[in-house]
């Protein structure tokens, strides 16, 4: 089963009061219940945390590496300005996807950068919550496509050791026969 770990950074727990024009009118917690929904249709596992804090957000990615397999985030303001969590996901090296509710390329100019697409797998912004789901099915098909690329890529590379065994089998052959017609 795919374990995913998903985090909601500064001011997300403020979600269905804060600043409802930009934001919508949903809470964390039934945001959390959609996306629990969703996983356990697509059999993924989700611990969901928010926290106001970048460092505990960065301990939360670092121990994601030996628990998770990829990550889904919504940084918050730490987008903008967060070279630690940006390092943590580069470090961890789990693919990562940055969620957004709101478009933050249409906002304010500083919001605009952010220091995570860089080290992501993909950005989804201005969708809303839907931004979450989205993000959830993408990653879930990344893991699994990838899983099913290293399953094959095993036996791909017996199946070219074994051809090259006959091809060398069969040159053996040849020279043994050509032998034999000098002889
Ligand atoms: C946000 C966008 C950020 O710019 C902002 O600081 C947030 C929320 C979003 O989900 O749209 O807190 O990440």
């Amino acid at each position: 089963m795919l374990r995913i770990q998903v985090l909601h950074g500064p001011n997300l727990n403020l979600l269905g009061t804060r600043e409802q024009s930009i934001y919508g009118t949903q809470s964390l917690d039934a945001l959390d219940s959609a996306i629990s929904k969703l996983a356990k249709e697509l059999s993924v596992k989700v611990d969901l945390r928010q926290s106001n804090s970048e460092g505990e957000l960065v301990t939360w990615i670092q121990k994601a590496r030996s628990k998770y397999d990829g990550i889904i985030i919504n940084p918050a303001a730490y987008t903008h300005t967060s070279i630690a969590i940006r390092d943590a996901i580069a470090a961890v090296g789990l693919p990562t996807v940055e969620v957004h509710l709101s478009n933050i390329h249409q906002r304010e100019e500083f919001r605009h950068r952010s220091h995570i697409a860089g080290v992501a797998i993909g950005q989804i912004c201005g969708l809303g919550p839907t931004g979450y789901l989205l993000a959830l099915r993408g990653l879930h098909d990344h893991l699994t496509t990838s899983l099913r690329e290293k399953k094959t890529a095993a036996p791909a590379t017996s199946r070219r050791t074994a051809r090259g065994t006959r091809a060398l089998r069969s040159r053996s052959i040849d020279r043994v026969q050509s032998e034999g017609s000098i002889e």
